[in-house]
């Protein structure tokens, strides 16, 4: 089994890289925060885990069509693809030509089937139509015995990309070798429906209003490794600037959907240490432990994210996450932000530069951005401008203090910022306001000589969409997202260099949203909390002699167009109880 979280291949040289990390310390103080120990040859029979086939799954709710849905066609858009030794290589790619009941499509998911051969890491996997990323997953850590997992996503949001034939790209980097022999091999199908709801473009759900064009913000035709960009530590830049030109005059919305994932010496981010302890130790990575991804267009701020800290499949204890997998894993999130009030910065028919940061990145984020533009199909130009623009300077606090391997470092940010802007198009001169604000509160405690490691982290945010014209209120969106995340772990030495590890991690992401627009509203709240816990025994030589997993998980969907909740629990590979509905109880007793 492997300790190992969602691996990528950097460069031809940094496959070797990952070999290279055998010969981490594991057996000296094996560090679970900020880096994982990577026990990347253990011996199989030292191996506990199961050698029978696994069926991986993340818990989420089912795809949703109303009743009444047709599927109008299923394309495949890759077909038993064998992802053997990829390493860094150019993505796989296929052609899709779209149903031929094209036109009258309103609803798209796209379906993910995958297996492996073997014992093999998680890898991070993207899917991307004309460059345009619509998908990006980690696939499972799997034990000996290999098995298989599949997911949905609803993409109807791409919608204007699956209008007519498209190249796909898939990468997946992978890199067998006599231990991990695992071999991937992935069907993806795209599912054209028609459910017979109307489009609502004032919506400001972009599966309800997909945009009518879609800019990737990523490399051109790589001939290596996938569309993104790379940042991070001293491999890479911090930022990554694009020029964008040819945007339609009469865009009259914009959103920017950032795709990102965090790996190397960022997969853990948010347990690292600040870089004066990480200096003084030798053991792990620092940059400390908060990030934020920010935009800016010719050089000003237009908005941030501060990410979801994600678990990745063999995260902290791999034997947890089996069969179910860490939330946000097959469906890694992406973040959408409003950038309507700078549509004038962007569509004056000048070229303009899009910048990405990740701040205090270390090697190595994956990054890539999707531009969705509406366009005013009554008119050939639209005409804007910023109203007002408030970004205050803002900066994390940072209470530091160790002594020798102990230590506590506590990180506390806030920001606030909002941006108002007019758009004039056929629907009138309208006005909106974007306001967002942020919260991040993160404690990493280190006690009894390293033997005692927690960390307790809060990120929230918040944003509020409101559209007017000088008459009345057009549309009101709010969002309000917390990513809760804890951790403790006892290690001690066991007997020959062998190290014991006892971690217990509670996570969660949830998010409330409503939205009332002229023709509709919505509501939703999903609430997502996983609890594991379990034991590991690492040998001298990095092989697992033994451990335990289980998990907890709750999962709560309420919303407008229905629920779903779901109670799920395992433990070492067993699904011990599962149940769900979809019976709406509003009022938790
Ligand atoms: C890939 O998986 C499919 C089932 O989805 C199977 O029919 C096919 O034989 C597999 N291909 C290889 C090369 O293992
Ligand atoms: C940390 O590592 C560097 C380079 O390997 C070495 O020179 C230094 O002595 C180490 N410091 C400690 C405290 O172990
Ligand atoms: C951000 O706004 C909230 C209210 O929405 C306020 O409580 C908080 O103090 C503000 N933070 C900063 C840094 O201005
Ligand atoms: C649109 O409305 C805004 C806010 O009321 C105003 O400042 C702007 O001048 C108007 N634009 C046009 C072209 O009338
Ligand atoms: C941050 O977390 C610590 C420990 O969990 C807590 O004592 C403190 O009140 C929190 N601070 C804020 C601003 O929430
Ligand atoms: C504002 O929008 C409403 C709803 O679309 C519309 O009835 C009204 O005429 C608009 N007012 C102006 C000044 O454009
Ligand atoms: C430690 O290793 C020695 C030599 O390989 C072995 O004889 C002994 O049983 C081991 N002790 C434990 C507690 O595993």
């Amino acid at each position: 089994m492997v300790l190992a979280a969602c691996f990528i291949i950097l460069i031809v040289v940094a496959v070797e890289a990952v070999d290279n990390q055998v010969s981490y310390p594991i057996n000296v103080h094996g560090w679970v925060f900020g880096h994982h120990p990577h026990v990347t040859h253990p011996q199989a029979d030292g191996d506990t885990s199961t050698s029978s086939k696994t069926t991986f799954f993340e818990v989420n709710r089912p795809i949703d069509l109303p009743a009444g849905s047709k599927l109008l066609c299923s394309t495949p858009i890759l077909n038993r693809h064998v992802f053997g030794d990829t390493g860094d290589a150019a993505p796989a790619t296929s052609q899709f030509a779209t149903c031929t009941a094209g036109a009258t499509f309103d609803r798209v998911v796209l379906r993910w089937q995958g297996s492996c051969t073997g014992r093999q890491f998680g890898r991070i996997s993207t899917v991307w139509v004309s460059g345009v990323e619509v998908v990006r997953t980690c696939t499972p850590e799997f034990p000996d015995g290999g098995g298989s997992w599949a997911f949905s996503k609803d993409v109807t949001r791409f919608t204007s990309l699956f209008k007519t034939v498209r190249k796909v790209s898939v990468e997946l980097g992978n890199v067998p070798d006599v231990d991990y022999n695992g071999v991937y091999n992935i069907s993806i199908f795209l599912d054209f429906y028609q459910t017979g709801l109307k489009r609502q473009y004032a919506s400001p759900d972009l599966s309800t209003a997909p945009a009518h064009k879609i800019k990737a913000i990523a490399l051109p035709n790589p001939k290596s490794g996938g569309y993104w960009f790379r940042l991070g530590g001293s491999d890479n830049p911090q930022s990554i600037s694009k020029e964008v030109t040819g945007l339609p005059r009469n865009a009259y919305r914009a959103v920017l959907e950032l795709c990102v994932s965090s790996h190397g010496d960022d997969e853990s981010w948010f347990t690292n240490p600040p870089n004066d302890y990480a200096d003084s130790t030798n053991l792990t990575f620092g940059n400390g432990p908060f990030r934020e991804i920010s935009v800016s267009i010719d050089n000003k701020f237009v908005g941030s994210v501060w990410p979801f800290p994600l678990v990745y499949t063999g995260g902290f204890n791999p034997l947890a996450w089996r069969p179910a997998l860490p939330i946000g894993t097959s469906l890694v999130p992406s973040y959408d932000l409003e950038i309507t009030p700078f549509l004038s910065y962007l569509i004056d028919g000048s070229p303009h530069t899009i910048t990405l940061t990740v701040t205090n990145s270390l090697s190595v984020w994956l990054i890539d951005a999707n531009l969705h533009l509406w366009v005013d199909s009554k008119g050939t130009t639209t005409f804007s401008s910023l109203l007002n623009y408030n970004a205050p300077y803002y900066a994390p606090s940072i209470n530091s203090k160790f002594s020798g391997l102990d230590g506590q470092f506590v990180v506390s940010a806030d920001r606030n910022y909002s941006f108002s802007g007019w758009v004039l198009s056929s629907q009138g001169n309208v006005t909106i306001c974007v306001t967002s604000s942020f919260t991040y509160n993160n404690t990493v405690l280190l006690e009894d000589n390293y033997g005692y490691q927690t960390a307790n982290l809060l990120i929230t945010s918040q944003r509020q969409i409101v559209t007017s014209n000088d008459t009345a209120i057009l549309a009101t969106y709010k969002t309000t997202t917390e990513f809760p995340f804890g951790i403790t772990c006892t290690q001690r030495d066991g007997p020959n260099d062998s190290t014991y590890l006892k971690c217990s991690i509670a996570h969660g992401m949830s998010s409330d949203e409503f939205a009332i627009y002229a023709k509709g509203n919505f509501a939703r709240s999903i609430s997502n909390i996983q609890t594991a816990a379990g034991e590991l025994n690492v040998a001298s030589d990095n092989t697992v002699s033994g451990g335990t997993g289980s998990l907890h998980q709750q999962y709560d969907y309420k919303g407008t167009k229905g629920c779903y909740k779901r109670l799920l629990s395992t433990q070492d590979s067993t699904i011990l109880a599962d149940s769900s509905s979809s019976i709406c109880t509003p009022c938790n007793s």
